[in-house]
């Protein structure tokens, strides 16, 4: 299965994780900044990462990715998605990018793979970031939680390649 892992980064953390993800499963690596929409769908399993800034919003070049592009066809494609935040000073909005990119790749047609359990973290009802309990994809704070996430990231990719 050809696997491709796509992030956002507005000041690297989110690259450093795409980057470990991506030698754990052996898979391409992209920074959405810089990729078409032919590329995306080109993938069987899209890896999507994006930190989130503002108040709650995804990182500008995925916004600019969808703004140029609309959203990729991804029919029988697997997705799963990652994401960063800090859960102290943004805990309103913790990873709000995780829901935000969630839906628009469910909207894709993709199947949604990774969710993610929400014990050890702390965070508040806002957040878009959580539906039925589970994060919808796998949340990482490098900010507050950084030595949690090399065995975050070896779980979680686990978990994603035997869904
Ligand atoms: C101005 C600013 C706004 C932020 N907004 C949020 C937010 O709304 N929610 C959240 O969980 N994290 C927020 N963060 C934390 C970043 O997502 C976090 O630092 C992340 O690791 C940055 O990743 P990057 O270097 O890949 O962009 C914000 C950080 C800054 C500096």
């Amino acid at each position: 299965m050809k696997i491709g892992v796509f992030y956002g980064s507005t000041m690297g953390a989110t690259e450093d994780v795409a980057e470990k993800i991506g030698l754990i499963l052996k898979a391409d690596v992209f920074n959405i900044e810089s990729v078409s929409k032919d590329l995306i769908q080109s993938y069987d399993f899209i890896i999507a990462g994006s930190s989130t800034w503002g108040y709650g919003d995804l990182q500008d070049d995925w916004s600019n990715f969808f703004d140029d592009f609309g959203i990729p066809n991804l029919n029988n494609k697997k997705v799963a998605i990652f994401g960063l935040g800090d859960q102290e000073d943004h805990k309103d909005v913790f990873v709000n990018a995780i829901g935000i990119l969630h839906d628009i790749f469910e909207s894709s047609g993709a199947t949604l793979v990774g969710y993610w359990p929400t014990e050890g973290y702390s965070y508040g009802s806002n957040t878009t970031a959580i539906r039925d309990n589970k994060f919808l994809g796998l949340a990482l704070d490098e900010v507050n939680q950084a030595q949690l996430t090399d065995e975050r990231i070896k779980k979680w990719t686990n978990q994603i390649v035997n869904s």
